[in-house]
């Protein structure tokens, strides 16, 4: 990590904010309409922050929006960086770096996923317990930068269990039904084979997608608590009889933005902070 391309970095950000934020969003695939329900937004794109790297998948923008939601001061990105498009797990997380150096102590961070689980259904909401970490590679190798973590971070409850009994109150307050499940994060840009998901469902998965896990871990590794949501767009391959598209994954996130909408939203009024 290279500290004088964070601060120049976050020094940017600063100069445009007008409040300290508390709470980081990262929105993925087709999730990205969060960010514009931010009141009074300052956005700023993230090809005008120094060494920030740039989005290019479809149905991601590549912006930072900073403001108001429902009374707490967020900042979220909407579009995040893949490991997939070439970039190192350096970059894919030096957003949460900048983030973190802004002043969140709390991260929502959200994908869309394939159901590996059975019982799930396309357009499940899944709240992530915990993760496995399948991209062969993490952030935090390298030398350690004692100031931002320490060297042999603890995952062992990554996804805050306070966040989560207060997301299921509020899914529970708002009539919605929710999954709770483990995570597994795969390179991509491929989806699997359905040999691969079945040995996935064997390893304690419930769902996977390619996106989340770097981000989770150098979350951690800097301090910030986090609560992780899937939308399950798709079951996994080969558990249906029909090919994946990003198609697909794009009109399922789409259908469920409503009830997206309705539960991050409660979720980040109801968090104490
Ligand atoms: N696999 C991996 N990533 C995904 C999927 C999937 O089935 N759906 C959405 N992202």
């Amino acid at each position: 990590m290279n500290r004088t391309e964070l601060l120049e970095a976050s020094s940017y950000v600063k100069r445009q904010l007008k409040e300290t934020p508390k709470i980081g969003l990262i929105l993925g695939s087709g999730l990205g309409v969060l960010g514009d329900e931010i009141e009074e937004p300052i956005v700023i794109p993230y090809s005008d922050i120094p060494h920030f790297p740039e989005s290019t998948v479809a149905g991601h923008k590549g912006q930072l929006i900073a403001g108001n939601l429902e009374g707490k001061q967020v900042i979220a990105m909407q579009g995040r960086f893949h490991y997939y498009e070439g970039y190192s797990m350096e970059q894919v997380t030096f957003p949460v770096r900048v983030m973190k150096d802004l002043g969140i102590e709390s991260i929502i961070v959200t994908n869309a996923a394939g159901g590996i689980n059975e019982s799930f259904n396309p357009g499940d909401l899944m709240l992530i317990t915990d993760h496995i970490n399948n991209m062969g590679n993490n952030p935090l190798i390298g030398k350690n930068d004692e100031e931002l973590g320490p060297r042999f971070p603890d995952l062992s409850q990554s996804y805050d269990r306070e966040y989560i009994r207060y997301a299921e109150e509020c899914a529970k307050e708002i009539g919605i039904q929710i999954q709770k499940g483990v995570y597994i994060g795969n390179t991509g840009p491929t989806y699997e084979t359905p040999a691969e998901v079945r040995m996935l469902r064997a390893f304690g998965g419930d769902a996977v997608g390619m996106s989340t896990v770097p981000e989770v871990i150098v979350s951690r590794h800097a301090g910030i608590r986090v609560l992780g949501i899937s939308c399950i767009s798709n079951m996994a391959a080969g558990i249906l009889d029909q090919p994946l598209t990003h198609h697909e994954v794009m009109e399922t996130t789409e259908r469920v933005r409503e009830n997206f909408l309705t539960f991050v939203k409660k979720i980040i009024s109801t968090l104490p902070l």
